[in-house]
C-alpha cells in the first residue's frame, strides 16, 4: 500500500468529504442491518406468534435492551390488533421494512455523492500536477521514455487510482461496520449460532485472499501494454504522411495487432482471475449457510430453542454478512489495482529534474557582453558528442555554426537553452554561468528558431503570440511583416484567426517556418538561435525566409546553425566543426582564402 499512501496526500483538500462519507456510511450500515431487522416483526405478525403482553415494558438499562425490545414489540402488537385487527398491524409492519430500506438506500447515496466529490477532485489535481511534472521534466526525459506511456499514466492509471478511492473507503468504513453491526444483532439473537458463522467467515476470507495476490502482477503487465499500445497510435498518427507514402501500413498494422493481442492475452487472465472471486465467495458463503439452515433447523425444530421467525431473521442476517464479505474481497483487490497504479504514476511525480533553479538563481533580464562557451564536454550516452569545446559569442555579433549533419551542431543549441547541462566546464551569459541563472529568465534572453517548425493546432495569431501572452493585434501584425509572413496571413480565410491545423498541417512548410520566426520576432529577445531554420525550404521561400531572418538578427546576437552555406556568408564569424571539434574557424573571406574543410564545404554545395 506505500504508494497508495503517497497518493492520499491528493485527497487532503477533500477531507470533509470523506467525513461526510463515513457518516453516511456509518448510518447506511446501521439502517442496512436495521432493515433485515425489521423482517422480524411482520414475521412475527404473519406467524401469529406474538405472545400476548398487556402491560408496556419497563426500560431497565443496555443490557436488557433486548428482551425490551421484544417485550416492547409484543405489547404494541397486542394492543393495536385489539384495536384495529391484525390486518393493519401487518401493514404498519409492511412500512416499517420500507422505511428502514428506504433510509438505507437514502444514506448509501449521500455515501456516494460525498465521495463522488473526493474521487474526482483528486482524479482533477492528480491529472493536473502530472501535467506540470511532464512539462518540467528534461527534454532528455522524453527521448528515453515512450509518449504514450506518459499518456497512458496521465489517462488510465489516474483514472485507477480514482476508482480505488472509492474502494478504500468501502474497504474500512462502511463493510466492516456493516459486518459488525450485523454480527452484533446475531450475537443477541443467538449466540450459539453465530459461533457457527465465525468458523466459516476466516476460512472462506483466506481462500478469496489467495486470488487477490497474484492479480497486481497481471494488472501491471496490462497497464504497461496499454502504454505500449498508445505509444504505437501515437506514432503512427504523427507519421501517417510517411507510413501512406511508403506503403507501412501492413507493418505498423502488424505490430499494432501484436500489441493489441497481448493485451487481449494478459487482460483475459486478469479478467477471468478476478471474475473467479466473487462465484467463489457466493459459494463458500452459500456452504457456510448451509451449515447454518442444518444447524439452526435443529434448534427451532428439535430442541425449541429459537422461534422460527428469529431464526429467518438471523439467516437473512447471515447473507447478509456475504454482501460486505464479498465486497471487502474485491474493493481489496480494487485497492492493490490502485496501488499499482500509484506505483505508476508516483515514478513520474518523483522523477527528479536534473534541471532545476538554484535557490538562490539569478533573475537575469538584460544582455550586455556576451555568450561564452568554456572548455565544454557533453555526451548524451556513453560517448562524447562535443569534447573541450570553446566558443565566444560576443555581444551583436553573428556566430554560424557548419558542418557535416552528426557534427555536434544542434547539441550547442540544446546546451545554450539549457535543455541539457553540460558535463564538464561551463557555458555563461555576461560571464554568469547559466546554471545560476534561473531558467525562466535564461530562456526569456533566447529566441529560438528549428528546423522543424513546431506550431500547434490554434490560430496564426495564437501561434505567434506562444512566447508573449499579452501581445496587441498590431504587435502580432508587426511581428508577421518582419517575418514576410503578412502577406500569406492576409490571403487566408480568416486572416490572423485561421485555424492552421495539427502541427500547422494546412500551411506549406514555407509559412511554418515563417510563423515560426514571427513568433520569435514577436519576443524579441536579445540572443538568437536558429538551428537550420531554411534548410526545408525551396529557394523562392527561403528568399523570404532569409530575408525574413536578416532582418530579424540585425542588431541582434545570433547563433545561426546552416545547412545552406550560402545564408551565412555575412556572419561575423563561421565556425567549422567536425564530430565536436573545432576545425576551423574565421569570416567567409578568410576562410575561403585558407583553402580548407570550409572551401570544400562550399564547393561541395555549389557543385550540387
Ligand atoms: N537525444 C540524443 N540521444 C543520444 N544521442 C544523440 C541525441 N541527439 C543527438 N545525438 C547524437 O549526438 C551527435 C550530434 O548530434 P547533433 O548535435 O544533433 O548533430 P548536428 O550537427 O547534425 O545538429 C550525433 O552523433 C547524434 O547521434
Ligand atoms: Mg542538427
Amino acid at each position: 500500500m506505500e504508494y497508495f499512501k503517497k497518493i492520499l496526500r491528493f485527497a487532503k483538500p477533500y477531507k470533509l468529504f470523506a467525513i461526510l462519507n463515513i457518516i453516511s456510511n456509518i448510518l447506511y450500515a446501521l439502517f442496512s442491518t436495521l432493515a433485515m431487522i425489521s423482517l422480524f416483526p411482520m414475521l412475527s405478525v404473519l406467524f401469529d406468534n406474538t405472545k400476548a403482553v398487556y402491560k408496556k415494558p419497563v426500560w431497565r438499562g443496555l443490557s436488557d435492551a433486548k428482551d425490551y425490545i421484544m417485550q416492547y414489540l409484543n405489547f404494541f402488537v397486542t394492543e393495536r390488533s385489539q384495536q384495529d385487527g391484525a390486518g393493519d398491524v401487518l401493514m404498519l409492519m409492511v412500512a416499517l421494512i420500507i422505511v428502514m430500506f428506504f433510509m438505507k438506500n437514502i444514506f448509501n447515496y449521500l455515501a456516494m455523492y460525498f465521495i463522488t466529490y473526493l474521487r474526482n477532485g483528486v482524479l482533477k489535481d492528480l491529472r493536473n500536477e502530472l501535467y506540470n511534472k511532464t512539462v518540467e521534466l528534461p527534454i532528455s526525459y522524453y527521448s528515453e521514455k515512450r509518449k504514450g506511456d506518459t499518456i497512458a499514466r496521465i489517462t488510465s492509471d489516474v483514472l485507477e487510482i480514482q476508482h480505488s478511492f472509492l474502494s478504500i473507503l468501502e474497504l474500512i468504513v462502511r463493510e466492516p461496520l456493516t459486518i459488525i453491526f450485523t454480527i452484533v444483532f446475531m450475537l443477541s439473537i443467538s449466540p450459539k449460532l453465530t459461533l457457527f458463522v465465525f468458523l466459516f467467515l476466516p476460512l472462506s476470507g483466506f481462500l478469496i485472499s489467495l486470488i487477490g495476490k497474484s492479480l497486481k502482477r497481471k494488472s501491471d503487465k496490462v497497464q504497461k501494454e496499454q502504454g505500449h499500445f498508445l505509444s504505437i497510435l501515437e506514432e503512427t498518427l504523427g507519421g501517417l504522411r510517411v507510413i501512406k507514402a511508403f506503403n507501412a501500413e501492413s507493418r505498423f498494422g502488424r505490430t499494432f495487432q501484436a500489441s493489441t493481442k497481448r493485451f487481449y492475452n494478459f487482460s483475459n487472465s486478469l479478467l477471468n482471475r478476478q471474475n473467479l472471486a466473487s462465484p467463489t465467495s457466493e459459494f463458500f458463503g452459500i456452504a457456510a449457510i448451509g451449515v447454518i439452515l442444518w444447524y439452526g433447523g435443529q434448534m427451532v425444530l428439535v430442541e425449541k430453542t429459537l422461534e422460527p421467525e428469529l431464526f429467518i431473521t438471523y439467516m437473512t442476517l447471515s447473507y447478509q454478512i456475504l454482501t460486505p464479505a464479498k465486497a471487502i474481497s474485491k474493493a481489496s483487490y480494487s485497492v492493490k489495482k490502485g496501488n499499482a497504479a500509484a506505483e505508476r504514476v508516483m515514478e513520474i511525480l518523483e522523477t527528479e529534474n536534473p534541471i532545476v533553479d538554484k535557490p538562490d538563481a539569478l533573475i537575469k533580464d538584460t544582455f550586455d557582453s556576451g555568450v561564452d562557451l568554456q572548455d565544454i564536454s557533453f555526451k548524451y550516452e556513453d560517448e562524447y558528442v562535443l569534447k573541450n569545446f570553446n566558443l565566444k559569442v560576443p555581444k551583436g555579433e553573428t556566430v554560424a555554426l557548419v558542418g557535416q549533419s552528426g557534427s555536434g551542431k544542434s547539441t550547442i543549441a540544446n546546451l545554450v537553452t539549457r535543455f541539457y547541462d553540460v558535463n564538464e566546464g561551463k557555458i555563461s551569459i555576461d560571464g554568469h554561468n547559466i546554471k545560476d541563472i534561473s531558467k525562466k529568465s535564461l530562456r526569456g534572453l533566447l529566441g529560438l528558431v528549428t528546423q522543424d517548425s513546431i506550431l500547434f493546432n490554434d490560430t496564426v495569431a495564437n501561434n505567434i503570440s506562444l512566447g508573449k501572452e499579452n501581445a496587441s493585434k498590431e504587435e502580432i501584425i508587426e511581428a508577421a511583416k518582419i517575418a514576410n509572413a503578412h502577406d500569406f496571413i492576409a490571403e487566408l480565410p480568416n486572416g490572423y484567426d485561421t485555424n492552421i491545423g495539427d502541427s500547422g498541417n494546412k500551411l506549406s512548410g514555407g509559412q511554418k517556418q515563417r510563423l515560426s520566426i514571427a513568433r520569435a520576432v514577436l519576443k524579441n529577445p536579445p540572443i538568437m538561435i536558429l538551428d537550420e531554420a531554411t534548410s526545408a525550404l525551396d529557394t523562392e521561400s527561403e528568399r523570404l525566409v532569409q530575408d525574413a531572418l536578416e532582418k530579424m538578427m540585425r542588431n541582434r546576437t545570433s547563433i545561426v546553425i546552416a545547412h545552406r552555406l550560402s545564408t551565412i556568408q555575412n556572419a561575423n564569424t563561421i565556425v567549422v566543426l567536425q564530430k565536436g571539434e573545432i576545425v576551423e574557424q574565421g569570416s567567409h573571406d578568410e576562410l575561403i582564402a585558407k583553402d580548407g574543410a570550409y572551401k570544400k564545404l562550399v564547393q561541395m554545395q555549389s557543385l550540387g
